[in-house]
């Protein structure tokens, strides 16, 4: 008897496989069920535009392997008001289906040709906008213009106590910088809404959303009055996520090599490079000072960077200042331990020659980096016994900033 193997078959469950190889779903079934509905969806709207399954969605292994999300595929031809077919992801953490996602192509220029957003400023305002907009991860690696086109777009929003920014589970509208006051984070998961963290007076939420064409994550509540600076859905597709594409193409090879993220899956490995950004310190300069409120997490991208510390009952410490504990390099990260215990700096960190770091802030830490916690928390019982070793006597790391 010979058996016809139906056209598309094969493309079709080796696209299904990739995905579950890749999402590890707890619920094969449901998994399934989201898959081929979302597959369904973008088929129907494909065929208002070709009446067929392009072979181009298929995929092949290999292929598949070095394209994490094809919302960033670089090499596809798309009518720029063509829906494109994102395979749902579904995150350990936080289990939701992404949707279908708007075509992008972070290569197409056409994109470039939309009427720019622009809100007038006065002097004043603008002065306003870039001393909140300074320290925000995700405009770090922005050049000049796209930077400018930015501040341009951005818009004013005056919150009172109270106020809900953002809803969990709502379309995304607008990214947001926080100019002034705080924020408490709250998520639902299986009904159950608990508060994950806050903002105090600094920070910026809403991306997410806007990156992965996805639901609100969390939801956003002010508990002060405050001062938002809002960058609108468009312009932040335009610009951040056309340089997240770049991003993801430059440090992909490089985060695969890095132990600590071995434990992630690859989409959360890419999803922990759309939230880095890239830092240079000249040699001599500090990273990190002993005592301080931590907000970051470090990775050293080049170059070395010394860990030093303080310890008045040191005799050593006494001649020296501070003591050389520790020297991290090229794919070794610094800065959890304060993350991990919610405590201020336990060490100073310096660069050494001319230093690249690739930082990333504390909600995106907690965000992303859960699974990784048993591997720095084995570190973090290792410190201890280097501190022993060094100064001879029992340390306790957490009495440190005493
Ligand atoms: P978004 O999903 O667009 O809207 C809610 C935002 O809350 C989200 O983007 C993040 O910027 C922010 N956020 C902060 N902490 C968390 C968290 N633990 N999980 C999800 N979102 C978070
Ligand atoms: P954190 O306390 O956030 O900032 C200083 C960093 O130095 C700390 O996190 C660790 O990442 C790093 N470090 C390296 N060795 C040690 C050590 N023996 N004790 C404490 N911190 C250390």
């Amino acid at each position: 008897m010979s058996i016809e193997i139906p056209e598309g078959l094969t493309e079709l469950l080796q696209s299904f496989t990739v995905e579950v190889l890749r999402n590890q779903p707890a619920d094969l079934l449901e998994f399934a069920l989201q898959y081929f509905t979302a597959l369904k969806e973008s088929q129907s709207n494909d065929e208002l535009h070709h009446s067929a399954l392009r072979p181009a969605k298929a995929v092949n292994f290999i292929e598949e392997a070095m394209q994490i999300d094809s919302e960033n595929g670089e090499d596809e031809e798309e009518d720029d008001d063509e829906e494109e077919f994102v395979a749902p992801v579904i995150n350990r953490f936080n289990r939701r289906a992404s949707v279908c996602a708007e075509a992008f192509n972070p290569d197409d220029d056409e994109e470039d040709k939309e009427p720019r957003i622009t809100y007038p400023k006065t002097d004043e305002q603008r002065q306003r906008l870039q001393e909140a907009c300074k320290d925000i991860l995700l405009f770090k690696n922005l050049d000049p213009e796209q930077m400018s086109q930015v501040l341009d777009a951005m818009f004013e929003k005056l919150v009172e106590s109270g106020d809900h920014i953002i809803d969990q589970d709502d379309d995304g509208d607008n990214f947001y910088v926080i100019e002034s006051g705080t924020f408490d984070i709250f998520v639902k998961t299986d009904g159950t809404e608990r508060p994950v963290g806050s903002y105090n007076n600094r920070g910026s939420f809403g991306e997410l959303a806007l990156m992965y064409n996805t639901p609100r994550a969390a939801t956003i509540i002010a508990t002060s009055v405050g001062a938002l600076w809002c960058l609108d859905r468009l312009t932040f597709r335009r610009i951040i996520v056309k340089n997240n594409a770049k991003k993801r193409k430059m440090y992909e090879a490089f985060i695969e090599t890095l132990p600590l993220l071995k434990s992630l899956e690859a989409s959360e490995r890419m999803k922990v490079v759309d939230v880095l950004s890239s830092k240079v310190y000249s040699d001599g300069e500090q990273i990190i000072a002993q005592g301080d409120m931590a907000d970051c997490f470090y990775i050293v991208e080049s170059g070395q960077v010394r860990i030093t510390m303080k310890r008045s009952r040191s005799k050593k410490d006494l001649e020296n200042g501070e003591v050389e504990i520790a020297v991290c390099s090229r794919g070794q990260y610094f800065g959890e331990l304060a993350l991990v215990t919610n405590k201020p700096r336990a060490a100073s960190a310096y660069a050494v020659g001319s230093v690249k770091c690739l930082v990333m802030d504390v909600q995106a830490f907690e965000r992303l980096l859960g699974p990784c916690m048993d591997i720095m928390k084995r570190n973090i019982a290792n410190y201890e016994e280097q501190l022993v070793a060094l100064f001879g006597s029992h340390v306790d790391i957490e009495d440190q900033n005493a």
